[in-house]
């Protein structure tokens, strides 16, 4: 049995815990609230699933650097000190993080990757997003990451030479589309979310796949395709 412990009890950590009571082999120890202890937590932990914010994320690195414990950690607006810190602790404990954990996300970064970089520079990518009104980061951390690979299929640093377009709508869960365009062509790649449980599947999915595993950085492409 690996015993989970979640860091954050909103939207996402309840529809995570909802799944885990699913789970046969999974077994919920609790969830890291504020104003709780986390070390506690963490200590008694396989795993520890970070859906928090990121000054959350920053306490519970140290939790799990402290305690060796695996994280899979899906928050996304991480500043850069905060991703140097994630990358630091991963090189010691195994770190499954991933702004986006839907299996549509990860084949869509594929295509992406292929149609920049065999379109070139010539074309045009732009990214627009919807989400809820609650989310707090924008662009979305996908939105970013898409446009990440995009400008690195084509040699380009961070987000490179991609534009975004964010809109913040009801209770939307997440919709993502890249637009890739020429003087004289279009080539447009859509994806929707229609119930955010697909996240807190591939959560699951990737505390079950990363227990056990070395210490590194891993993507849900690593979880999902064995990459
Ligand atoms: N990777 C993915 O696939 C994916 C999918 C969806 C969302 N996300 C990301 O996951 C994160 C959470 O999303 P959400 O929709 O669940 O947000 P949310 O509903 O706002 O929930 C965040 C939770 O984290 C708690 N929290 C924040 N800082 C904390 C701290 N320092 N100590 C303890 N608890 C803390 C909040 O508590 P309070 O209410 O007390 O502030 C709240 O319960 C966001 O970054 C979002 O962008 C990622």
């Amino acid at each position: 049995m690996t015993r989970i412990v979640i860091a954050g009890a909103g939207r996402m950590g309840q529809a995570i815990a909802a799944g885990l009571h699913k789970q046969d082999d999974l077994e919920l120890l609790g969830t890291w609230q504020r104003g709780d202890d986390l070390a506690p937590l963490v200590a008694a932990a396989d795993v520890v699933i970070d859906f928090s914010l990121p000054d959350g994320t920053t306490q519970v690195l140290e939790a799990v650097a402290a305690h060796s414990t695996p994280l899979v950690c899906g928050v996304s607006g991480l500043d850069a000190a905060q991703m140097a810190r994630l990358d630091e602790v991963a090189a010691r404990v195994p770190i499954v993080y991933d702004r986006n954990m839907s299996l549509g996300v990860a084949v869509l970064e594929h295509s992406i990757r292929e149609a920049a970089s065999s379109l070139g520079s010539d074309f045009a990518i732009h990214i627009a997003e919807v989400h809820h009104v609650h989310k707090k980061d924008a662009p979305s951390g996908t939105a970013l990451k898409l446009g990440e690979a995009a400008a690195a299929a084509r040699g380009e640093a961070g987000t490179g030479s991609v534009t975004f377009e964010s809109e913040r709508r009801g209770e939307v869960p997440g919709d993502h589309e890249v637009v890739m365009q020429s003087a004289t062509e279009s080539l447009t790649f859509a994806h929707s979310v229609t119930s955010r449980q697909v996240f807190a599947d591939g959560a699951i999915r990737a505390a079950r796949w990363i227990a056990g595993k070395s210490p590194g950085r891993y993507a849900m492409s690593d979880v999902l395709f064995g990459n």
